[in-house]
């Protein structure tokens, strides 16, 4: 039985559709993992990038399905069992019910947070909703595993602040905070970070190999 993983934050620009691709790359290429990714937001962004790609390389790790939100649970159950873990790049909103459909069906939810002054409080309110998501199901005997990282880190107080507060209510906090860096925003849905053609040269080798290592630990994938 696969893993159900949603990247999830209804703060736009979070990092959500980045990490979705960079995750499931290592997982596939790094650990072995039988991947599925797949792509809810309207924009498509992560299906278009994937048809972008197809043009540079012909076999490719994973595959992505684009799909209508609605349609998503329903798409979860008939494959499930055929992949260890099933990643959900969700939209940039939490006003919608299915939204909250899928993340209540989910393992785990891998939030990026962005702790700026101006982005901030669309992440912590999202953190405080799925705080009581999870208190919800935890009376129904599910689990859900929710996990924060504190994305474009620069050691800003900001961020300590950002933290302090997911762990006020409960919410796990990564270890690993992950930096600003133009090599993240060039990211594709084909390449390790962490091993494979030029990979010494990686500016975020390290970053995201202990990243990865941590995530892989805490959702048990
Ligand atoms: N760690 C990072 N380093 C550098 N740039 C970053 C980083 N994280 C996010 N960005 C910037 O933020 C932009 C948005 O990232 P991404 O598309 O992954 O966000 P999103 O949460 O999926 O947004 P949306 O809510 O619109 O789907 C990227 O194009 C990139 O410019
Ligand atoms: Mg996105």
């Amino acid at each position: 039985m696969g893993k159900v993983i949603s990247v999830a934050n209804q703060k736009g620009g979070a990092g959500k559709t980045i990490f979705t691709a960079l995750i499931a790359n290592s997982l596939v290429i790094d650990f072995g993992r039988k991947v599925l990714v797949f792509d809810v937001d309207q924009q498509q962004t992560l299906f278009d990038i994937r048809q972008e790609d197809l043009l540079m390389q012909k076999d490719f790790p994973y595959p992505i399905q684009a799909l209508n939100i609605r349609k998503l649970p329903s798409r979860i159950v008939e494959l499930v069992e055929d992949y260890d873990v099933l990643l959900i790049d969700q939209p940039g909103r939490a006003d919608d019910e299915s939204v909250v459909e899928v993340l209540m069906i989910c393992d785990g939810v891998l939030i990026p947070a962005v702790s700026d002054k101006n982005d901030r409080y669309g992440t912590l309110g999202f953190v405080h909703l799925l705080g009581d998501i999870q208190k919800l199901l935890q009376k129904e005997g599910h689990l859900l595993n929710v996990l924060a990282f504190v994305n474009e880190a620069e050691g800003r107080i900001e961020e300590k602040i950002m933290e302090d507060f997911c762990r006020e209510i409960n919410i796990q906090v990564m270890d690993t905070r992950i930096s600003r860096r133009a090599i993240y925003a060039r990211y594709n849905t084909y390449k390790s970070y962490i091993s494979g053609p030029g990979y010494e040269l990686n500016p975020v080798r390290k970053e995201f190999e202990s990243f990865m290592k941590e995530l892989v630990l805490k959702f048990n994938l």
